[in-house]
């Protein structure tokens, strides 16, 4: 049990990612928050972890409206005593080009992926600081954050721009002992968030098809799947990560490591 003890916000808890990674944390032994502007999201995640044994609490919140953020961290103090690890995962994928993508779209974007961030990381740390407990905060990126991707103006922006919001809040927080990493996931093979939303009680949904064929361009020849980002995540959460922060951790596969013409799979 790698956080014993520990309590997590983890945001956007789809049966996806955010989901995945809620269930690794509380599986180490942390309590956690698992919020999300839907409901159900939040709720299901908890009780998900509840029957699993662990401890949870639902809370709906959308992460642009600060009053939203400041109350939900509230309810993590008084339901739990503190806060030790924010997984700052609540995030809008997909998008448009440059040509076509309307400004409130774009608007909503921006707003969801990096000033949600920003406001879950402002009132986590002022929390922290204000308890003198030490934590850390981890973003999740992505690997089109790190690449110009077609047609997702608005995502490839935001998501880099959280690499750099990484580093920076790393800076301002490192004196109070607070640790700031991203961590960037790639195309995620889908069976695992189907499965988990099953086993959350929803019906089976259809696999839809994607544009691009990532399986093929994958350097190990396996999609990443929301358990592998968990586990990197526990890592960042704890003590054995203690002298890390303002990095990025990226579990992808190989896919930003790989020189662009090779075709793993030709
Ligand atoms: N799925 C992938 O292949 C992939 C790849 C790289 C990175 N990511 C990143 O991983 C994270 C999770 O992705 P996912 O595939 O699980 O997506 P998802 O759509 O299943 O989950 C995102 C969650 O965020 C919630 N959310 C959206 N706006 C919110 C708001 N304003 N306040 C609170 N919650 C809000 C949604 O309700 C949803 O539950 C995202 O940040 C995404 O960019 C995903």
């Amino acid at each position: 049990m790698k956080l014993a003890g520990k309590v997590a916000i983890v945001t956007g808890t789809s049966p996806n990612i955010g989901g995945g990674i809620a269930e690794g944390l509380a599986d180490e032994g942390a309590a956690v928050v698992c919020v999300d502007q839907v409901p159900e999201n939040a709720q299901q995640c908890a009780e998900s972890i509840k029957r699993r044994g662990g401890q949870a609490l639902g809370i709906a919140c959308d992460v642009t409206d600060e009053a939203q953020v400041a109350a939900m961290v509230g309810r993590a103090r008084e339901s739990f005593g503190g806060v030790d690890i924010l997984v700052n995962n609540a995030g809008i994928l997909g998008g448009l080009s440059v040509l076509e993508m309307p400004l409130e779209r774009w608007n909503r974007q921006i707003a969801v992926n990096l000033t949600g961030t920003f406001l879950c990381t402002k009132h986590v740390a002022r929390l922290m600081v204000e308890l003198g407990r030490p934590g850390s905060i981890i973003v999740i990126v992505s690997t089109a954050g790190h690449q110009g991707q077609a047609g997702n103006i608005g995502y490839c922006t935001s998501k880099s721009g959280l690499l750099n919001f990484t580093r920076a809040a790393a800076m301002d927080l490192a004196r109070h002992g607070i640790r700031v990493n991203s961590l960037t996931p790639t195309a995620t093979d889908v069976e695992e968030g189907l499965a988990r939303a099953e086993a959350w009680g929803r019906p089976r949904a259809e696999r839809r098809p994607r544009l691009l064929d990532f399986a093929k361009m994958i350097p190990t020849g396996a999609l990443p799947s929301p358990r592998h980002y968990a586990r990197a995540a526990v890592f960042l959460a704890s003590d054995d990560a203690e002298m890390i922060t303002g990095m990025d951790l990226r579990v992808d596969a190989g896919a930003i490591a790989k020189y662009w013409p090779w075709v793993p799979s030709a």
